[in-house]
């Protein structure tokens, strides 16, 4: 069987950057014949429309391609204020533009880590919310809310064995949920 190509999309452009943290344990956790590729949005300029009328930035250019290519998509996102980080939405806003966003009918999952007690819940139901509007195919569980996570990585490295089995668990259902649509 052909291998399953995931694309990471993390909301998080700092170094020690947590999510970005748990995003590449997910891809070292995953079973064989799934890969996780993790786009750069650090060249992503804010939205103007007045940009996208002149055509799309090479960096948005590139992800779209990404996007297209993969069989599925793993978003790792903080919670800013409740919600998605500006960074995040602002990347979906580009990809979202016509012509033929690549984000139609892809399978999708999400994680999310905070230092807090809520695991980035609330960030990832507004992440949801959006990703329904664009017609993409999030997996439903299992959920992967990881709270406390100051205590879980060391210099940039996911620490936790529990944490590392639910990554691993978490691309397990994305792959089956690709195939499954793509059937
Ligand atoms: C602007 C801003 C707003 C934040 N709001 C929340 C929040 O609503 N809930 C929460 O759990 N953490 C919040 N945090 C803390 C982040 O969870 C924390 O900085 C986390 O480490 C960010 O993820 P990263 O390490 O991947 O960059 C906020 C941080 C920033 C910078």
């Amino acid at each position: 069987m052909a291998d399953t190509k995931v694309l990471g999309i993390c909301g998080s452009l700092r170094k020690a950057s947590i999510n970005m943290a748990a995003l590449q344990a997910a891809g070292e956790n995953a079973p064989d014949g799934v890969s996780l590729e993790i786009a750069d949005l650090s060249g992503i300029p804010i939205y103007n429309d007045d940009v996208y009328q002149d055509g799309f930035p090479a960096a948005v250019e590139t992800l779209r391609a990404q996007i297209r290519e993969a069989d599925a998509l793993l978003f790792a996102t903080p919670e800013y204020n409740y919600s998605i980080p500006g960074t995040l939405k602002n990347a979906i806003d580009w990809v979202s533009r016509p012509p033929d966003h690549p984000f139609t009918g892809k399978p999708v999952a999400i994680l999310g880590c905070s230092p807090g007690t809520s695991g980035t819940m609330r960030a990832q139901y507004h992440l949801r919310q959006v990703m329904i509007f664009l017609d993409m195919r999030p997996l439903n569980k299992p959920e992967v809310f990881i709270a406390g996570a100051g205590n879980l990585f060391e210099d940039g490295k996911l620490t936790d064995a529990a944490t590392a089995e639910r990554l691993g668990d978490l691309m397990a259902a994305l792959d089956a949920w690709s195939a499954q649509l793509s059937k």
